[in-house]
């Protein structure tokens, strides 16, 4: 990023600094919670490739790991999990505060306001301790689940289902959404997904939860924060938009001609392309074969069918590849999660990363401040009255 300090808000000079815009190629700060390999594209989450972790590993140790930065031992695990299944239970004031939304509120606003809800019932909420930040990042990992499956299930007119802490964390939050733990390949789907969401570096989410952060402001403001960066469908909304793409399209047979009037009208198709990765995102083929399994076990080829021409049809017009929520998108509608949901799926695994990186933020702080170039008009007089 330009140190030129006479880049700044004020008119007071005529120097054309390079302009970085949508920040993008600058590097902000260093981080030791996750990066890209180099050689292979592929994620890492404190240098384990994120296919890997999906392939091995539950969601729990994948959220010990990014906060702890080492995988837990079993001991280490039992105790997280312990701590995580008794803070799984939302306050009855959040509940409330759910409860008096409107049904058509979006569950992304929904979830914004009971995050902030949460915090302002938490006394101790200015704590920024790492111990503090640690305890509430476990209680927000614990307790988002009750909240978005209890959102989906209020909209279709059904009561909540309390937390159970004999199942593990990906059962627990089918079970709360469903009324029962589905087949083992779709709960394993599912927390493929939530492992593969869980932390992207500085993307503009986590960026958002670090800026607010950067001010020693609190790790529930930093999270409502982030949520409401998460909503917009150039970041996590776009695995929403994706099923609606397909469900517009419909069969593969209008595929050509959707994807020719949508690029003639320089709209973007969603679930495709990514600021980070030009040449496809390395978790794709491990929810793409999620997905796959899911759509043998709920015989829905002709959704699969109408997404893989469309995935065809984009690289073939454009070399442009398919981002995570490109599979996701439709595996979260084959699991039974209606369509607002998903992006609240994708925030309450994302919060896993979004507390990891305010921790670090705060253990070595600096404001976020940067300049900007400005373009009004010149220095002039306010008119006499
Ligand atoms: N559909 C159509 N064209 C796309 C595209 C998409 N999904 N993604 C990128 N492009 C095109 C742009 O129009 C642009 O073309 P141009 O150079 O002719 O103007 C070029 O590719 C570069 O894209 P740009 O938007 O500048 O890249 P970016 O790094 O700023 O944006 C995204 C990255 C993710 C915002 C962008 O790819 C996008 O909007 N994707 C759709 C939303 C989405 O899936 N978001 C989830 C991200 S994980």
């Amino acid at each position: 990023m330009t140190t030129d300090r006479s880049a700044d808000d004020t008119p007071t000079t005529d120097d054309r600094p390079t302009i970085h815009k949508g920040l993008a190629g600058v590097v902000v700060d260093t981080t030791t919670i996750s990066s890209i390999d180099k050689a292979t594209s592929t994620l890492l989450y404190r240098g384990y490739p994120v296919p890997d972790l999906a392939a091995r590993c539950r969601f729990e140790q994948v959220a010990y790991l990014l906060w702890h930065g080492e995988l837990p031992s079993d001991d280490e695990l039992e105790d997280f999990e312990h701590t995580e299944r008794s803070e799984r239970a939302v306050p009855d004031p959040v509940i409330a505060a759910i409860t008096a939304m409107p049904r058509s509120t979006h569950p992304m606003d929904v979830l914004r306001t009971a995050v902030s809800v949460t915090g302002a019932f938490d006394t101790g909420s200015s704590d920024l301790s790492r111990e503090g930040e640690l305890a509430r990042s476990v209680r927000l990992m614990a307790q988002l689940p009750a909240m978005v499956a209890f959102d989906q299930r209020r909209r279709h007119g059904k009561e909540l289902v309390a937390p159970r802490d004999d199942l593990g964390y990906a059962d627990n939050f089918l079970n709360m959404t469903f009324g029962s733990v589905p087949d083992p390949e779709v709960v394993r789907a599912f927390e493929i997904s939530m492992v593969l969401y869980a932390e992207h570096s500085f993307n503009a989410s986590t960026f958002t939860a670090r800026v607010i952060a950067s001010t020693l402001s609190d790790l529930y403001s930093a999270v409502t924060g982030a949520i409401g960066a998460l909503k917009g469908p150039l970041h996590g909304g776009a695995n929403e938009a994706v099923l609606a793409t397909l469900l517009e399209i419909g069969t593969p047979d209008r595929v050509e001609q959707w994807l020719t009037d949508t690029l003639a009208r320089k709209a973007k198709v969603m679930g495709f392309g990514h600021r980070v990765y030009r040449h496809g995102d390395s978790r794709v083929p491990t929810m793409k074969a999620a997905l796959d399994g899911l759509v043998a076990h709920f015989g829905r080829q002709d959704l699969a069918e109408v997404a893989d021409t469309l995935e065809a049809a984009m690289r073939a017009h454009t070399g442009i590849e398919p981002n995570l929520d490109y599979p996701t998108g439709p595996a979260y509608h084959l699991m039974g999660f209606d369509a607002p949901t998903f992006t609240p799926l994708f925030a309450a695994s994302r919060v896993v990363g979004w507390t990891a990186h305010v921790m670090e933020q705060h253990a070595a702080n600096a404001l976020i401040r940067p300049l900007s170039q400005y373009e009004g008009p010149a220095l002039r007089a306010v008119p006499l009255a």
